[in-house]
Formats: structure tokens, C-alpha cells, sequence
């Protein structure tokens, strides 16, 4: 599952489509967690696809990452400052790659 605290044992290493990406980093294998307030970590999403399709705002789009080992298709939250906070992402991913911080 994702590290709900990621924030102090990762390091922010890039920016994606306006998001912050917390390393390590080192693609194709390893693409950290993306996101600050609706984080993915990239390295466990298999891209089921339950938060895109359940999200109520959006904030998801897929991004691809070709040869990644889990899958080649990731829930970007490009839109996260939309997020209210619903936590029904959280609670349908079946590998819980994502962690929702209500601030
Ligand atoms: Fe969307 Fe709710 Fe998840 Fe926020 S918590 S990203 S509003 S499903
Ligand atoms: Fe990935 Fe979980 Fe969404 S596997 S596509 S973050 S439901």
C-alpha cells in the first residue's frame, strides 16, 4: 500500500501535468508517487481504473508508462486540487495505491 507519509520519507524530485512527483524515481520500472493532496503511488497502481470511473470531480486522467512493471496505464490526479474529499478512491482501489489527505 502507499506510505501515507510520504510527504516526510520521500523527497519531491519533479513536477508532472502540474503535480509534484515524490522519488525515487527511475523509469521505465520506477515512477514514484504522484500528487501531494490525491497521491498515486505509480509503482503500486495496476490501473484498474475504479478511481477514474468513481471519482465524482475528475480528478483522475490516465497517463501511459510504457514498460512499467505493473501495468502500462497509471491514474494520473491531475486535477487533485478539485478533490472533495470523498475518500472513494481510496476505498475501491483494490491495491490501495491511494492515499487522500482532507486538509
Ligand atoms: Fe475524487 Fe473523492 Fe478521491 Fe477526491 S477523494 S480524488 S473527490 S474520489
Ligand atoms: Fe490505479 Fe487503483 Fe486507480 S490500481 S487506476 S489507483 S483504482
Amino acid at each position: 500500500a502507499i506510505d501515507p507519509n510520504f510527504e516526510r520519507n520521500r523527497e519531491q524530485v519533479d513536477e508532472a501535468d502540474g503535480v509534484a512527483v515524490w522519488g525515487p524515481v527511475d523509469p521505465p520500472e520506477k515512477l514514484g508517487i504522484h500528487g501531494t493532496h490525491v497521491a498515486v503511488d505509480f509503482d503500486i497502481c495496476l490501473g484498474d481504473g475504479a478511481c477514474l470511473e468513481d471519482c465524482p470531480v475528475d480528478v483522475f486522467e490516465w497517463v501511459d508508462t510504457p514498460d512499467h512493471p505493473e501495468s502500462e496505464i497509471k491514474a494520473h490526479p491531475t486535477y487533485e486540487d478539485q478533490c472533495i474529499d470523498c475518500m472513494l478512491c481510496v476505498d475501491v482501489c483494490p491495491v490501495d495505491a491511494i492515499d487522500v489527505d482532507p486538509s
